[in-house]
């Protein structure tokens, strides 16, 4: 079998407010994520708001895909009486030697993380940066370095400062183009010659269903995904350009949530409603790394009567500057049809049609290791731009063994499927693949319930739901596994 290329970036996944914890350290301000309490599989996560006229308080449920509304003069706060996961997370903040050195013991050539906007600049639109947030990541990019791991950095990871949420309602206020890129300049000073590449917006797609998580946004109409989706797009063209001007050898991606939909039949209504499904996610890449809005788009917007505040120069900066490469999570596919059905999947998530050939993780997502290449070709014939999978991975509840050890092999199983699907998309495909960031490398808590059950990692990290643990690190079983599958470029699975 042929091998993967030497330069291949393997390594691992992360996010600050997963990850980090330590929220209010070092002159670190609140971002949306420190106001989302703990859920389930079957209890939505809890935003939690005051407001400050009149005192009263209360929650709105993160269910994603429907519309959240906060009451009026509401401003999202961290209450007494609530269990927060970000705040402490699995510590990365005070943990960060630890992780690197097991990162290098698996043979990682890269780690990707985001930096928290908010330990930068607390506010989101204060004149002048954070230095102890500064200094905290190039300890960790010198960290890396030494062990020779590539840093992979995403600027905004479901971590828009709150502050920026209350008073512009997020990125529905073009004001953000201008805090965001003057963040990002400020990191792509800073950090010149220890990091090479940058992730604007984590999967900015999720905007149309989650406008709080993806992008401070407080109010849940069409309007408003589309305005925050515009601004955000001429932010990632100006973070490139900026690039350009600070350091040419920066390269700057995009990050797209793709998970391809099916047509459960082959009933040409099904097919076309799976293409125009699919047709919704990529429009995010069809701007941001195709570098213009595609016509579909712009005749929903006029029947919808959506108008963007927008300027003539706006769509040049897009054709100008698009990503440099398209970067994207790939967890499972999804189902669609036209004809009505009685068996439905999905977790916090979406709800959707059951895929009668797969089976589902005990969160109802579907383990579907063709996806990636299916993904990877599509993403590759519709570019002809450098890909990424810069997540990818299966939540399992992982227990610990009677032995003291933690056997994982539903996760090696699934890996060593998902690697195969790569590689054929590299071998046979021709596709340009960058490289593999398996998601939550070290345990870190779920994005959708604000579980740490639902575990990812090569490394177990001792903590609970309750926020209870040791926050210890042990090694599970595909911690040895995946240090084989790199040192043999990817041929020994
Ligand atoms: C992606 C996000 O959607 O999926 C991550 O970028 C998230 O932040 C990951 O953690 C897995 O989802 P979950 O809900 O299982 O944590």
């Amino acid at each position: 079998m042929a091998k993967f290329p030497k330069d291949f970036l393997w390594g691992g996944a992360t996010a600050a407010n997963q990850y980090e914890g330590a929220y209010s350290e070092d002159g670190k301000g609140l971002s949306t994520a420190d106001v989302m309490t703990n859920g389930s599989h079957t209890e939505a996560r809890k935003i939690t708001w005051k407001n400050p006229k009149t005192g009263e308080t209360g929650y709105v449920p993160m269910a994603f895909g429907q519309a959240m509304t906060f009451p009026e003069g509401a401003e999202p706060a961290v209450l007494d009486g609530y269990y927060y996961p970000s705040h402490t997370a699995t510590d990365f903040y005070h943990h960060y030697q630890e992780d690197i050195k097991l990162m290098s013991e698996m043979g990682f050539k890269c780690f990707r993380l985001s930096i928290n906007w908010a330990r930068i600049f607390p506010n989101g639109d204060d004149a002048e940066p954070n230095e102890k947030g500064l200094a905290f990541y190039e300890k960790v990019f010198q960290e890396c370095r030494k062990y020779g791991i590539e840093p992979l950095v995403t600027l905004s990871h479901y971590e828009t400062p709150l502050n920026l949420s209350v008073k512009y309602n997020g990125w529905t206020s073009r004001k953000l183009i201008d805090f965001f890129v003057n963040y990002a300049k400020t990191v792509m000073q800073r950090y010149k010659g220890l990091v090479k590449y940058y992730l604007t917006f984590n999967e900015i797609n999720m905007m149309s269903l989650s406008p709080y998580m993806a992008a401070g946004i407080l109010t849940d109409d069409a309007q408003s995904k589309a305005q925050g989706a515009h601004n955000q797009f001429v932010a990632s063209a100006l973070t490139v350009k900026a690039a350009r001007e600070i350091d040419p050898e920066i390269k700057v991606g995009q990050m797209l949530a793709y998970g391809p939909v099916y047509a459960l039949t082959a009933d040409p209504k099904d097919q076309l409603k799976a293409l125009k499904e699919n047709d919704a996610t990529l429009f995010y890449s069809d701007v941001q790394t195709g570098g213009r809005y595609p016509d579909w788009i712009l005749k929903k917007y006029e029947a919808e009567g959506i108008e963007l505040e927008d300027k003539d120069s706006d769509y040049e900066l897009l054709a100008q500057y698009p990503a440099d490469f398209l970067s994207f999570s790939c967890y499972s596919s999804s189902v669609t049809t036209t004809h009505e059905v009685k068996d439905t999947t999905g977790g916090n998530l979406s709800l959707g049609v059951k895929n009668p050939y797969l089976k589902t993780n005990d969160w109802g997502w579907t383990i579907d290791p063709d996806v990636l290449r299916i993904a990877l070709n599509q993403l590759w014939d519709r570019y002809h731009k450098p890909l990424w999978v810069v997540e990818n991975g299966i939540g399992v509840k992982d227990q610990i063994s009677e032995d003291g050890k933690i056997h994982d092999p539903e996760r090696i199983s699934y890996l060593q499927q998902c690697i195969a699907s790569m590689h054929d998309a590299i071998n046979l495909d021709g596709v340009d693949l960058m490289g593999y960031e398996m998601w939550g490398c070290i345990d870190l808590v779920s994005a959708s319930t604000g579980e740490m059950r639902k575990r990812y990692g090569f490394v177990y990290v001792d903590r609970d739901d309750k926020g209870e643990g040791s926050l210890k690190r042990i090694p599970k079983d595909s911690f040895y596994w995946y240090k084989k599958v790199i040192a043999s470029d990817g041929e020994d699975l």
